[in-house]
């Protein structure tokens, strides 16, 4: 059993401000996205770019959940959160894998229209799984300190 002298509030606030940060990103990148037509040279790198940067960023989060300890917190505080917590953690690398693969499809110099929307439904889907895992993330959390965080459900 943990105890609770292990609850860092620090390290949880910051891993939730993250969770909105996230949020952000995804949600410059959706208005990105839904232009019907693929940008010029510069756009397209400019897309990668961000692509990169929500990658590496995604990447540092999942690490410092799998590090942190505050899923554990909850199961320990929680036990029948167990197979939620365990669940979710299990998603992180599926959702890189599909931040990657979309990475690779832009990674030409001539985006087709066909590609392009191809493309901008292949990110609409991964927002969609990553908002999904963060809500229920948080929602473990919440659960497993009994707080409201004020996530909209
Ligand atoms: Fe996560
Ligand atoms: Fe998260």
């Amino acid at each position: 059993m943990l105890s609770s002298s292990r609850i860092d509030p620090g390290v949880l606030g910051h891993l939730l401000s993250q969770h909105r940060e996230l949020h952000a990103r995804l949600l410059a990148l959706r208005e990105t996205f839904r232009r019907p037509r693929p940008p010029g040279g510069a756009g397209l790198e400019a897309i990668r770019g961000e692509l990169r940067g929500l990658r590496d960023y995604l990447a540092g989060h999942f690490a410092q959940e799998e590090s942190g300890g505050h899923l554990e917190e909850s199961i320990a505080r929680m036990p029948r959160l167990s197979a939620a917590a365990r669940a979710v953690l299990a998603e992180h690398s599926g959702l890189i894998a599909e931040l990657e693969s979309l990475l690779e499809r832009v990674s030409t110099r001539d985006i087709r229209r066909v590609t392009w929307s191809e493309v901008a439904a292949g990110f609409a889907a991964f927002t969609d799984h990553l908002l999904d895992h963060e809500r229920n993330e948080n929602a473990v959390l919440q659960q497993g300190y009994n707080e409201d965080f004020g996530f909209p459900d």
